[in-house]
């Protein structure tokens, strides 16, 4: 995957946040794209929206995402990173998947392997528009190696369905109710497309009434307003203006309706950052009890050279 500046020169200094997990030679890195009719925001949005998972995808066919995440209610909490938005999703003991998402576009998660045994997988999901009501979802999938018959396997399943494409399958879904054979990405996909694209080529927000499961589109929200608030030439931000938009807009809730009285496993959160500046993301997303606040697991672009 190839990231390029294609704005009017010159080109500003940034920091493309990496990760070990996408680039080390103990995994096997898989790209995709899919094309979807609808607008990026509805795609975006989705990513903050962890509760989604027990609901969405047990439509059409049970899969392995949901088998072994469970349908269970999450509770959830929600921390500002440097450069994006924690996310914790807590279904119970030993049950925690942990989400990070970096501003604009980008989420990193992870998701059960192919077969029962077979390591957790992560996933980088860009969302980039296309036009008002076109996304391309480009995503990479990185897969741990084990034996050499496993990473065969794995690379066979994932060369066979590349091509697969939810858009293409718009009747099938939404009026035949007729859902990939495939339960683990195919199906994955088809069921995040449905509840997407369910929502028209273009949201309705003036008529949409948020819950509180809701919280993480919120706050992805109320951050991207206030950046594109400091991104307002000065002369054009009105007197007070920016006091109207938290600088820090740290926030934590919890959804308790799911076993509130299971101890939790997710360690305290990190720090609130000091700086208060927009640098690099910490942290890392994880699955199941795994270990996901090692902040080696990201380096800058300038580190790795031309990223
Ligand atoms: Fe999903």
């Amino acid at each position: 995957m190839i990231f390029a500046y294609l704005g009017d020169a010159p080109a500003p200094a940034f920091e493309l946040p990496c990760k070990d997990v996408f680039e080390g030679d103990d995994r096997i890195v898989f790209a995709r794209s899919e094309t979807w009719d609808c607008n990026w925001l509805q795609l975006v949005e989705n990513s903050l929206d962890a509760a989604h998972v027990s609901f969405v995808h047990q439509k059409g066919r049970i899969g392995t995402f949901i088998e072994n995440v469970s349908d269970a209610v999450p509770t959830l909490e929600f921390e500002e990173t440097d450069a994006g938005i924690r996310q914790i999703a807590t279904r119970g003991v030993g049950n925690v998947r942990v989400s990070d998402w970096t501003f604009p576009n980008n989420n990193h998660i992870s998701v059960p392997g192919l077969q029962k045994d077979d390591p957790w997988i992560d996933i980088g999901h860009w969302n980039v528009p296309l036009d008002d009501v076109t996304t391309a979802r480009m995503n990479i999938w990185a897969v741990p190696r084990s034996t050499p018959e496993a990473d065969r396997r794995i690379s066979d399943y994932f060369e066979a369905r590349a091509d697969y494409n939810a858009a293409d399958h718009y009747r099938e879904l939404f009026y035949e109710n007729i859902f990939p054979e495939d339960t683990v990405m195919s199906l994955t996909s088809a069921q995040d497309y449905l509840a997407q694209r369910g929502q028209g080529v273009l949201a309705d927000r003036d008529n949409e009434i948020l819950g509180r499961s809701d919280a993480g589109i919120a706050l992805l929200r109320r951050i991207f307003a206030r950046e594109m608030q400091r991104l307002r030439p000065v002369s054009r931000q009105r007197d007070g203006a920016s006091s109207n938009m938290p600088r820090s807009c740290r926030f934590r809730w919890w959804h308790r309706e799911a076993d509130s009285t299971a101890p939790r496993v997710a360690r305290p959160l990190a720090a609130p950052r000091a700086d208060g500046g927009r640098r690099r993301a910490a942290g890392r997303a994880t699955g199941v009890t795994r270990d996901h606040r090692d902040p080696s697991a990201h380096r800058s672009g300038r580190e790795l050279g031309a990223k």
